[in-house]
């Protein structure tokens, strides 16, 4: 292969970091653009996430690893980076995702998710860069009876609950327009359920900043003893045990996702294609609670509380 390179946007976040290795061990060249705004910072201002995953891949993997800090709506450094590095396509995770402060701050949200993504769309135009994966959202979808589930991509789309799952769905909007306008666009957009987990070597996670809004990396700091305990949102939703249901999938499924996706661009027979991420199967709080229990042999406390607004 030609030598290429693909930019990821967001490469130092819990999904981008699994991405961006499973990305180099294909053989992929990357640039990382982050502002690292949800993400730690060594001495340097380098991200301990874009160091391990240095470590964790072989050295001639290593070289081919490029890491840009700034917004990626940025028109200055994306200007660099266009012109420095032979692009051959651009991952875009970088958004902002929590979907509690979405609802109490959603201009944030509108200008970080939406302004920042029409800066790097231009960006990639000015430079004849047409090639996109976007990180989309199962929050897309609009709320369905059960008997309407699994969803599916012709599911219903839209009456988003929050600006986090409005900008998703403005900017597959905005991508679909864009294709219609210029057919040599190809555009994959991965509408992600719940990504959960670490890749196996341990190296890379999630750790996010401040108190976890998932369940998952909350549960993981009840586990070594960070948080006392979990409070579990909601025992009186009509499942099983009582407790929310979702589909959580693993992230580096996910990031093989994205390399999949990449691989078929070339063949894509329409200009935009949206697909699913999921696993397909539900799971409750509770039992992902015993499954970590089952896992890790620690015990997890648990209080039960009322429902968490939104959900
Ligand atoms: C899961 C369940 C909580 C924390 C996520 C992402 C969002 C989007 C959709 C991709 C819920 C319960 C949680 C806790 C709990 N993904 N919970 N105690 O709400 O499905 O949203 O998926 O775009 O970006 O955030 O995931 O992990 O917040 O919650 O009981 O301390 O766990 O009520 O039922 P959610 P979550």
């Amino acid at each position: 292969m030609a030598e290429r390179y693909i930019l990821v946007t967001g490469g130092a976040g819990f999904i981008g970091s699994h991405t961006v290795v499973e990305l180099l061990e294909e053989g992929e060249s990357v640039v990382i653009i982050d502002n690292l705004s949800n993400a730690a910072a060594d001495d340097k201002g380098l991200p301990p996430a874009l160091k391990r995953v240095q470590d964790l891949v072989n050295e001639k993997h290593r070289k081919r690893l490029h890491f840009r800090k700034g917004n990626y709506g940025d028109r200055k450094i994306l200007d660099s980076i266009f012109t420095e590095f032979p692009i051959y396509a651009v991952v875009h995770f970088g958004a902002f995702k929590a979907v509690g402060e979405s609802k109490q701050v959603p201009m944030k949200y509108y200008k970080n998710n939406v302004k920042e993504a029409l800066s790097l769309l231009k960006a990639m135009n000015a430079h004849g860069v047409k090639n996109l994966i976007f990180s989309s959202s199962c929050t897309v979808y609009a709320e369905v009876p059960p008997e309407k589930l699994p969803l599916t991509e012709d599911s219903p789309l839209g009456e988003c609950n929050c600006a986090y799952a409005s900008s998703k769905y403005f900017i597959e909007n905005i991508l679909r327009d864009v294709t219609v306008s210029d057919g040599q666009w190809k555009v994959m957009s991965l509408r992600y359920f719940n990504p959960v987990g670490a890749h196996h070597s341990g190296m890379i996670g999630e750790d996010p900043k401040g108190i976890p809004t998932n369940l998952m990396p909350y549960i993981a700091q009840v586990a070594v003893g960070r948080r006392e305990e979990l409070n579990v949102f909601g025992s009186d939703y009509p499942t099983p045990d009582g407790t929310p249901v979702r589909d959580y999938v693993h992230v580096v499924d996910i990031a093989k996702g994205h390399v999949a996706a990449l691989k078929a661009l070339p063949a894509m027979q329409q200009s935009f294609r949206a697909y699913n991420l999921g696993s397909g199967v539900g799971t409750s709080v509770l039992e992902m609670v015993q499954a970590f229990e089952r896992a890790s042999g620690v015990v997890i406390k648990t209080v039960m509380k009322d429902r968490r607004p939104g959900d």
